[in-house]
């Protein structure tokens, strides 16, 4: 006998969902003038990069300065599109960005001086992202503004003082409950602890990290210290000049570096277990213009490994382990 048409099928009990973040193929181009009569000149800011975002996990981005992560950030939170690539939030498509869209994703800055008014109250600031989102009376605003202040580890009663009251710690802390006040499923954090001391620093990644598991936020953690990273990412992204050059879960890519460039960042990086100290490895030079990226690999000149071909093509992301590494060197297994 057949089982009948209206027999319960098994669904799994957390049914998978589509990544809250899709980035595909990013890219974003500036043209600069270099002067009133030099020809206006190309900046690739961003240059082809993919990766996924899951719900309420960590995506650590990292790079030295001017790689491109803020500018990644920017273009993930809405602010600029990009020149090129398609960008997914919540399975939906981002060309025309609606209000519901903005809400999705919020942006915290590293530096809460500059993105606090210094003449409003703490609970005005709180308030206005729910003012201009509209459909809460004003009780219900300051209702939540109190709870959020308590949340990110304030007192209510703070709500009345200004910015300059706070301490640097402090002024993050009401950065990220701005950040939280549109209920937003994904935070950018553009280098949202490298203002502040080691010891400020770890206490508001561990309120980053509580918030996450209370609200299953998603972070893009965008860093140019990968120490940082260590405690609160699951995945790694690393750029260099606008390209994603590795990429993979996080303890791979602490464990077994594969790109050259990765290997200097993580050298740099202070290591706690002087038994585990790694062989020193220095990058040559300073980081190029991205007005007049080297061809080939960008790392090239830079990079201990680097051969002709490295010298005249670009290496393409493949899979070394678990992670995805876009290096000759590793490809044909001469690192
Ligand atoms: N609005 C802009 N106009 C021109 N160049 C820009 C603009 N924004 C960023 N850039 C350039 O793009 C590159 C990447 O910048 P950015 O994304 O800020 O890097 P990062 O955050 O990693 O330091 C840099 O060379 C920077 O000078
Ligand atoms: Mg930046």
């Amino acid at each position: 006998m057949s089982p009948p048409v209206n027999a319960p099928v098994n669904l799994p009990a957390n049914p998978p969902t589509s990544p809250i973040v899709e980035a595909d193929n990013l890219s974003r181009h500036y043209t600069v003038r270099r002067g009133l009569f030099a020809k206006p000149a190309t900046v690739r800011a961003l240059d082809g990069v993919s990766f996924t975002l899951d719900a309420g996990k960590t995506l650590a981005v990292v790079g030295e300065s001017g790689c491109g992560k803020s500018t990644l950030g920017r273009i993930v939170t809405l602010i600029e599109p990009p020149s090129g690539g398609r960008l997914r939030l919540d399975g939906q498509p981002t060309e025309e960005v609606t209000p519901e869209l903005r809400r999705k994703v919020q942006l915290v800055f590293q530096n809460p001086y500059g993105s606090l008014n210094p003449r409003r109250k703490i609970a005005d600031a709180l308030a206005e992202p729910l003012e201009i989102l509209g459909g809460t009376s004003a009780a219900e605003r300051r209702d939540r503004v109190l709870t959020m202040l308590e949340k990110v580890g304030l007192r209510r009663e703070q709500a009345e003082r200004y910015p300059h009251m706070f301490s640097g710690g402090q002024r993050q802390r009401i950065a990220v409950a701005r950040a939280l006040m549109p209920n937003p499923e994904v935070l950018v954090l553009d280098e949202p602890v490298s203002a502040l001391d080691l010891s400020i620093q770890a206490q508001v990644l561990n309120l980053l990290m509580d918030l996450q598991d209370e609200f299953r936020l998603a972070y893009l953690f965008i860093s140019h210290d990968l120490s940082v990273v260590r405690h609160i990412a699951q995945d790694v992204m690393v750029m260099y000049l606008g390209k994603a050059v590795e990429k993979g879960p996080k303890a791979a890519i602490f464990a077994t570096p594969r790109h050259p460039y990765t290997r200097v960042l993580l050298a740099a990086t202070p290591i706690a277990d002087p038994r585990r100290r790694r062989d020193r490895i220095k990058a040559r030079g300073e980081l190029p213009s991205p007005l007049a990226p080297p061809p080939g690999c960008p790392f090239h000149p830079r990079c201990p490994l680097a051969n002709e071909r490295c010298r005249v093509e670009v290496p393409g992301l493949t899979q070394a382990g678990a992670q995805l590494v876009a290096c000759h060197a590793v490809e044909e297994g001469r690192d």
